[in-house]
């Protein structure tokens, strides 16, 4: 019987462990978790989502606290078409990030980063531009346009040096995405060095509308399998969403896919950015208490636990602050429900939004529980502790379940 370490994934010149650890907005796919990925022979990912507030937790920098004085005077304005990003100091904490990530790496895996064209960010081309540069110019290994159409972004980045040697990847949810995606980019001469395929299963937002349960990830993969040796197209496949064992893994790359991407599972780890008391939610979770919804103000539909705290909130939109999530016309789907919710009771202290969620506070806060769909079967991947919570596993622990493990069996922690 085969077990994961029996693959290797083949990147251009590199060869790594099959296991890609998926990208986790807000720092949830820290630092520490990429660089454990890196360091046992596979590839992490950091995420280039709200790089300012995450560099100021973690580099003491002031972005959000300087961004909010300046533009105070528009707090209680709906109109946030003023609030726009310094493209230099984002160009700078990408920078302080990228940067530190990538002089801390040991070992014979790779660090990429996960970049959500979903962050529009008031001025989506500029603001995007100068993300992936920054991360260019400071040594990430490899670049992941995370889903959403992401059809220009290649040629964004055309004109710098590392373009030909970076490796770059797309998430794609279906064969059409991934024609349309070839179809557009052609003018680059430049193809993807790796498609991620992702399922319905996946936790974050998902490529598909609220008729998510009617695919399948498999049937996925091999559509686009077959199209591209159709093709004469030599593409690397990595499914992503629902693989939960190292054998469900190996069940793909038999199929020829050429790695798999991996979250849900290192989200119960101590490498993780979520906070220990979110995570031991994570662990209690039956498979009833997780939802698609559609609060997220993408427009994508998001998995979450229905218990987090996001569901409902209904703060004052924080854009001064924050603003990641602002369209090319500053607006945003929340402001626009705080406000009706603010007309419609005008004399509440604080009103309710069910509709949307500030995507932004919330996920800086670790207070919106995305989560995968087999959440629910991490309680059988640990022990329980004397108290009755559940043991917060090592990353390397779960990769080396993945790597090898076989039967469908998943490893628990030493006694
Ligand atoms: C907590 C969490 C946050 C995620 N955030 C992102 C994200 O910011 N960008 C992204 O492209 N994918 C995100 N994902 C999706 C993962 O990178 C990955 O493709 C998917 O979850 C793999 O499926 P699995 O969780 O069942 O292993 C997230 C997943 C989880 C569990």
């Amino acid at each position: 019987m085969k077990r994961v370490d029996d693959f290797r994934l083949r990147l251009g010149s590199h060869e790594v462990v099959p296991i890609m650890v998926g990208g986790m907005g807000v720092d949830i796919s820290t630092a520490e978790l990429s660089l454990e990925a890196a360091r046992l022979g596979g590839i992490g990912h950091i995420s280039d989502a709200m790089i300012p507030t995450v560099s100021d937790r973690r580099y003491n920098t002031k972005y959000v606290k300087n961004k909010l004085q300046q533009y105070k005077f528009n707090v209680a304005n709906s109109d946030k078409s003023v609030v726009q990003f310094d493209l230099g100091l984002l160009a700078e904490a990408t920078a302080l990030h990228v940067g530190k990530t990538m002089e801390a790496k040991r070992g014979p895996g790779l660090v990429f980063i996960n970049c959500m064209e979903k962050l529009t960010m008031n001025a989506p081309k500029d603001t995007l531009r100068v993300r992936l540069k920054a991360a260019l110019d400071h040594g990430i290994e490899g670049i992941t346009l995370a889903a959403g159409l992401h059809l220009g972004s290649f040629a964004l980045i055309q004109d710098h040096p590392r373009f030909n040697d970076v490796k770059l990847g797309i998430i794609v949810s279906s064969l059409r995405a991934l024609q349309l995606f070839l179809k557009k980019n052609a003018r680059t001469g430049r193809l993807p060095d790796y498609v991620v395929v992702e399922g319905p299963l996946a936790g974050g937002h998902l490529g598909f509308g609220m008729d998510w349960a009617k695919y399948d990830l498999a049937a996925i993969v091999i559509e686009i399998r077959d199209w591209l040796k159709a093709e004469q197209l030599d593409i690397p496949l990595i499914p992503a969403g629902g693989i939960f064992t190292g054998t469900d893994a190996v069940n793909f790359l038999e199929l020829g896919a050429a790695g798999v991407q991996v979250a849900t599972r290192f989200t119960v780890t101590q490498e993780c950015g979520l906070p220990e008391n979110v995570q031991q939610e994570y662990f209690k979770a039956g498979e009833n208490d997780i939802e698609v919804n559609q609060t997220s103000p993408t427009g994508y539909p998001m998995r979450m636990l229905k218990n987090s705290p996001s569901i409902g909130d209904g703060i004052r939109p924080n854009c001064e602050a924050y603003g990641y999530l602002l369209d090319a016309s500053g607006n945003c789907q929340y402001i626009e429900a705080y406000n009706r919710e603010v007309a419609a009771h005008p004399d509440a202290r604080r009103v309710k939004v069910y509709d949307k969620t500030c995507l932004c506070t919330h996920m800086r806060n670790f207070e919106c529980w995305t989560c995968g769909h087999y959440t629910y079967r991490l309680k059988d991947t640990t022990r329980r502790n004397e108290d009755g919570s559940y043991r917060i596993l090592t990353a390397e622990h779960v990769f080396h379940d993945y790597q090898y493990s076989t039967d469908g069996s998943i490893a628990l922690p030493k006694e």
